[in-house]
């Protein structure tokens, strides 16, 4: 098992490398400026026997359009663990599925857990941040060197998601972290000059694996599903994190200016968000869009689920309406889809278009993304963007045009492989007409692994 996470799409580059005024095949867009980057694992060295696919080494891949033409340039992000590991020439740290715990005069202060910063990577008031749910956020240069682990100037206790939110309207960058330590929730807020100005503990039945939260203009949104963690079966060898259906899914709705106190829980039929597309408040009303799955699959052991249970995520809306403390969900997705996305100018505020990496031709055809879909959230039309089965689709980011004014007025980027992995390209569509041909496709000059998420920066002022 542990092979198919090194192998085909999946397999790391061993190189770090910069090319400048790649060939492009088609026309990058005249307001098509600024740089992609997308985070992702990449193991440095040949993993113990325990690995599973979250505990790659990150590794960020830029992809940059500025008038000279497009840039590309990968570095591994140099975290302490890693540099313990590169110190001893070979893996120290085992992986999520056995927590081998690597002795402590090999890795000294890193301690039993390596943070691999290899989830997203995001970029607020200038600073640079890789980010991995266990652990702080790391901060990079523009230039992808590795600054260190980033506490926001010792404010920050405990983790960080790798999934904050932006608020474009005040600048400020929300988010939470998890823990399987009381307190098993904290939600953050940091203003728009960076600094971190508040923490709210919340209580939680039990410790879950959260991977993603929501918030509007008005609220923020938790989702309490069962991921619960289990120690205590962890220490008897079993999966640290099971899918406990008997404990239920709630859905938790704050005020953004309001405290633990002022949560409000709304017990729902299970459901696992992994992703969120994006939320708003209308009055007592909060909409919530994510891909949303019936039961987890963590694939710690090659589960399964049930017969009978459809594991995939669709795009789903869940309306919250909180004078009456109901929450009704309904199915938008057409097909299984993942790695949500809309522009970053309406996070939290009404959007008409979404975006999902998707599966074309089922599951069956192996949990790879073939296609990119446009949900018009208005019409319900969804565009597919078929790729073909023989490539795998990464997650969309979209880049806005500086002409336009209008929700989609811009394009969607994303790297997509050869599902050998023999080979991928970085291709540009149009929002506007996203079934239409790539307007710009360029063959990357070495294949780029498939990974987790990226966002679009625009270019520095
Ligand atoms: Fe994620």
């Amino acid at each position: 098992m542990i092979g198919e996470y090194l192998e085909g799409v999946l397999a790391p580059v061993d190189d770090e490398l910069d090319f400048f005024k790649l060939p492009v095949q088609g026309e990058i867009p005249e307001g098509l400026r600024g740089t992609y980057l997308r985070n992702g694992p990449n193991a440095a060295f040949q993993p113990r026997p325990g690995y599973h696919l979250w505990d790659g080494d990150g590794m960020i891949h830029a992809i940059t359009f500025d008038d000279t033409g497009v840039s590309y340039r990968n570095r591994w992000i140099q975290t302490p663990g890693l540099g313990a590991e590169r110190k001893a020439g070979r893996a120290l740290y085992g992986g999520m599925r056995d927590r081998e715990v690597p002795p402590p005069e090999l890795v000294g202060d890193v301690g039993p857990v390596k943070n691999v910063a290899n989830t997203n990577v995001i970029r607020h008031q200038g600073r640079t941040l890789a980010l991995w749910e266990g652990g702080k956020p790391t901060a990079l240069t523009h230039d992808l060197e590795t600054i260190g682990l980033d506490d926001f100037a010792g404010q920050l206790v405990g983790s960080m998601t790798a999934h904050p939110k932006i608020d474009p309207v005040t600048g400020e960058l929300l988010f939470f972290g998890y823990s399987p330590i009381p307190p098993y929730l904290r939600y953050h807020v940091v203003d728009a000059s960076g600094k971190l100005v508040r923490s709210v503990d919340i209580d939680l039945p039990g410790p879950v694996m959260m991977h993603d939260f929501v918030v509007t203009r008005e609220h923020v949104v938790f989702f309490d599903s069962p991921a619960a963690f289990d120690l205590k079966a962890f220490i008897q060898g079993e999966p640290m994190i099971r899918w406990a259906t008997e404990l239920g899914t709630r859905v938790g709705v704050m005020p953004r200016d309001g405290d633990a106190d002022d949560l409000r829980w709304i017990e729902i039929d299970n459901a696992y968000v992994f992703h969120f597309l994006n939320a708003w408040s209308d009055g007592d009303q909060v909409h919530v869009t994510g891909a949303s799955a019936d039961w987890l699959i963590i694939d710690y052991k090659n589960d399964v689920a049930p017969p009978g249970i459809d594991p995939s995520g669709y795009l789903c809306s869940f309306t919250i309406d909180l004078a009456r403390g109901t929450c009704k969900k309904a199915r938008i997705g057409e097909l299984p889809g993942e790695f949500c996305k809309v522009p970053d100018a309406v996070a939290g505020l009404k959007n008409r278009y979404g975006y999902l990496a998707t599966f074309s031709t089922g599951v069956e055809n192996g949990a790879n993304f073939d296609s990119l879909t446009q949900y018009d959230l208005e019409s319900g039309r969804q565009t597919l963007h078929p790729f073909g089965t023989d490539k795998i689709v990464g997650e969309p980011a979209f880049a806005p045009d500086p002409a336009g004014s209008a929700e989609n007025d811009g394009w969607i980027v994303t790297y997509v492989h050869e599902a050998d992995g023999s080979a991928s390209e970085f291709v540009v569509l149009d929002a506007r007409d996203f079934g239409a041909e790539p307007v710009a496709r360029i063959p990357m000059p070495r294949r780029v692994p498939l990974g987790f998420h990226g966002n679009w920066m625009p270019p520095a002022p």
